[in-house]
């Protein structure tokens, strides 16, 4: 056995086979005997009451089971904390089929249960609801005057608040020499996954049910359906190994989960329920956001003044947030800050984390505004960064933990050849199109919490590592692999990784770019005890050469206990494994950061973003030609997977700047657009050369393996590089996302 270190290599998913041959199963495509299948009935009223809902014809159709509304449904035990899963916000979790009353368009109102999924679908059609319409406002703009401050809750420990105000900012802002003001306007969008959401229940006698569920979170899942049907948590199993994207949307259990459990135990039968493409409007969204923008700086660039704020919808029930107006000060070192986050309640449903939240939006605006500033004093927008570039985070006054934003500017303004630009808007052409060259910075928040892992080592020397952690296809079942490869130093084919599964050790929501940093660390630390265990094993052995050694003193490599001072001297772990009598050894072990140090840094991941434009003048069409964005994310345990990543949130900041947008028809209080044609996002034909870069970067603060996660950055320094480029091109600056041709004309 010759093994190389895994960690830095370009493993191909371990799973990508399973998943290209069709193989790997989802949710909804769980086989159970006499299956019964759910359809959700959604409101068509956005506000107002069921004053009567007609069933009885409809459960008189051949292979229709069963109706439930709430004027049937099983009484449940429903939790009466206000936190029934881990990412609710403050406020009052929305309870699916709980009275007459309707808070939003498409609330689910009823479960249409039979014998196949047409059928459910076909008597879906034929419920009579007659509703008691409620005027209802749905409008954030026409609201503004209603924003308040958002209540603050559990949730909000990974979503802070903006800081407080330092300086004077009226002040310094109106004796700067040069002053921006910008308005912008977000767009609401929509996850839009792959896979719909889906959950097959497998009923194993009372109160006892296997959950296949779609979700970033098994024990999210399990906890909601323990708390909600007042079950034990150790009947109810939920298992989610593949997951065909989910980008926030799963890090709630949605309601097709309650349906689905709900008419499992009523019926004591196996049930899936999935949701179709329209349904899947109607599971929370990126709220639509209104900022205010007003920087000041001085004759060099150096920006001493800085207002951000931000207004985003909410529903009336909870009060959901997103990190907008935190990001300015954490960059650029002002003295002066006036932040603030404000919500507007409306009858939509609770909006939902949707990758990068509020950073993908609030870096819009910072970067954007950065932009006009570097205009007014004709400095090149990236030298204007440098100009502001700062060691600490101001926001804190504290310390990075590692920074290599300098070199990303650097390094990827090299690669993308930025020195090529021609500051002035409109210099550049190519044909009979305008070429323009935008920047903007990424930042991110590198965080980690509570997780835990089990390693197992069979008598043949594999291991198994256990977590319920998910994988929603970023790669986390190949980097686990990897990292408990190394550590216990095997070939990563030695290792399996059993995962997404709530019976298997804790594992939070898969979120917040924090699962390699968490899950990983977990990993790790299992690890570790296992090889504490093997060595205490190896000590015990007759005669054992590693009697007198300490723990420390050797490495654990191809399959050897070895001395580090004397290489010479090693035990083979086979005779160890010979030893225990054909016994597994086992450890359990959990990683979290130390409460007492880990806030004394800032922790962050960066990244600097390179776009060019090409803008159609006579058809308005805007095409990003080729973009570049390199980012500084700690140890990059996998370049390929950490690689797609990224890209994939490149497409996705294509996608927000040029495409993306759910239109909501106030008179009705509905999205318009719910569906793949009209909801546009890009084609292949959409997107052309896109490059990743990888700025090495040392952190010894984050965690030991030194990752601070990729799952968000790539999406987020792309609409302000993409806003940026169309104004170098056209001289046109627009404040509204997503930039559609029409606003060039
Ligand atoms: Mo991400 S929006 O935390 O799945």
């Amino acid at each position: 056995m010759q093994n190389k270190p895994s960690i830095g290599k370009p493993i191909s998913r371990l799973e990508g086979h399973l998943k290209v041959t069709g193989s790997a199963k989802y949710a909804g495509e769980y086989d159970a005997p006499d299956l019964l299948y759910g359809y959700v009935v959604n409101s068509t009223i956005a506000k107002g009451k069921i004053r009567s809902i007609d069933t009885a014809e409809i459960k008189k159709l051949s292979g229709v089971i069963e109706v439930f509304t709430h004027e049937n449904k099983p009484s449940t035990a429903w939790f009466d904390f206000q936190y029934a899963d881990m990412d609710a916000p403050p406020g009052k979790v929305f309870k699916p089929l709980n009275d007459n009353e309707i808070k939003y368009n498409g609330q689910p109102i009823a479960l249409v249960v039979a014998e196949t999924f047409e059928m459910a679908r076909y008597a879906a059609t034929k419920i009579k609801v007659i509703y008691e319409k409620e005027d209802f406002e749905t409008d954030l703009q026409a609201n503004i005057g209603k924003a308040r401050d958002p209540k603050k809750g559990l949730a909000s420990m990974l979503k802070p608040p903006p800081p407080k105000p330092t300086g004077d900012f009226e002040k310094e802002y109106e004796n700067s020499f040069v002053k921006t003001d910008g308005k912008f306007t977000h767009g609401t969008e929509h996850h839009n996954p792959m896979e719909m959401y889906a959950t097959t229940v497998i009923y194993e006698g009372k109160d006892k049910l296997k959950i296949y569920d779609k979700t970033q979170g098994t024990i999210n899942s399990q906890m909601y359906v323990a708390n909600v049907f007042g079950l034990k948590m150790k009947n109810v199993q939920v298992i989610s190994p593949f997951v065909g994207g989910a980008f926030g949307s799963g890090l709630r259990p949605q309601h097709q989960l309650f349906m689905a459990v709900m008419a499992s135990l009523a019926l004591k039968r196996n049930v899936r329920v999935t949701l179709d493409r329209a349904q899947m409007y109607m599971i929370g969204h990126r709220p639509p956001t209104l900022q205010h923008t007003k920087f000041g700086a001085d004759a060099n660039g150096k920006v001493n003044a800085i207002y951000h704020k931000a207004t985003g919808e909410t529903s009336r029930f909870e009060d959901y947030v997103e990190i907008v107006v935190n990001w300015a000060n954490m960059l650029y070192p002002a003295e002066n800050t006036l932040l603030e986050h404000e919500i507007v309640p409306l009858d939509v449903y609770s909006p939902i984390d949707m990758r990068a939240p509020g950073g993908s939006t609030g870096m819009h605006a910072i970067e954007v505004t950065m932009d006009e500033i570097a205009y007014q004093l004709n400095i090149d927008p990236l030298q204007l960064r440098l100009i502001n570039y700062s060691e600490i985070d101001k926001s804190s006054d504290k310390e990075y933990s590692s920074k290599e934003l300098k070199e990303c500017y650097l390094k990827g303004a090299k690669k993308f050849g930025w020195d090529q630009r021609n500051h002035e808007p409109r210099s550049m052409k190519r044909g009979n199109k305008l070429i323009g060259y935008g920047m903007a910075t990424g930042i991110w928040d590198a965080n980690r919490i509570l997780g835990r892992a089990e390693a197992i080592m069979y008598s043949d020397g594999k291991v198994e590592i256990k977590s319920a952690v998910t994988d929603i296809g970023t790669g986390t079942l190949t980097i686990m692999s990897q990292i408990a490869a190394d550590e216990l130093g095997l070939p990563i084919d030695y290792i399996k990784f059993s995962y997404a599964d709530s019976k298997m050790p804790f594992a939070p929501i898969q979120g917040g770019s924090f699962t390699t940093a968490t899950i990983g660390s977990a990993v790790q630390n299992a690890c570790k005890s296992l090889n504490k265990k093997l060595f205490k094993k190896a000590q015990g052995l007759k005669d054992s050469v590693l009697k007198d050694a300490k723990l420390k003193d050797v490495v654990f490599k191809d399959g050897f206990i070895i001395l580090k001072n004397n290489p010479q001297i090693k035990i083979n772990v086979q005779d160890i494994l010979a030893a225990n009598g054909g016994k597994l050894i086992k450890t359990t072990n959990s990683a979290m950061p130390n409460p007492l140090t880990y806030g004394k840094k800032a922790r962050a991941v960066h990244s600097a973003v390179f776009v060019e434009v090409e803008v159609d003048e006579q058809l308005g069409v805007i095409e990003v030609t080729r973009a570049l964005t390199a980012v500084a994310a700690g140890k990059i345990i996998n370049p390929k997977t950490a690689e797609s990543q990224v890209l994939g949130g490149m497409i996705w900041g294509i996608s927000k700047a040029l495409h993306e947008e759910t239109i909501l028809d106030h008179r009705l209080g509905k999205y318009m657009n719910a569906n793949l044609a009209e909801y546009h996002i890009p084609v292949h034909a959409d997107i052309n050369d896109l490059q990743v870069l990888f700025i090495e970067e040392k952190d010894e603060f984050v965690n030991d393996l030194g990752v601070k996660g990729v799952g968000e950055i790539g999406g987020i320094g792309m609409p302000p590089a993409i806003t940026n480029a169309i104004f170098h091109a056209t001289g046109k600056r627009i404040y509204e996302l997503p930039i559609h041709f029409d606003r060039l004309i």
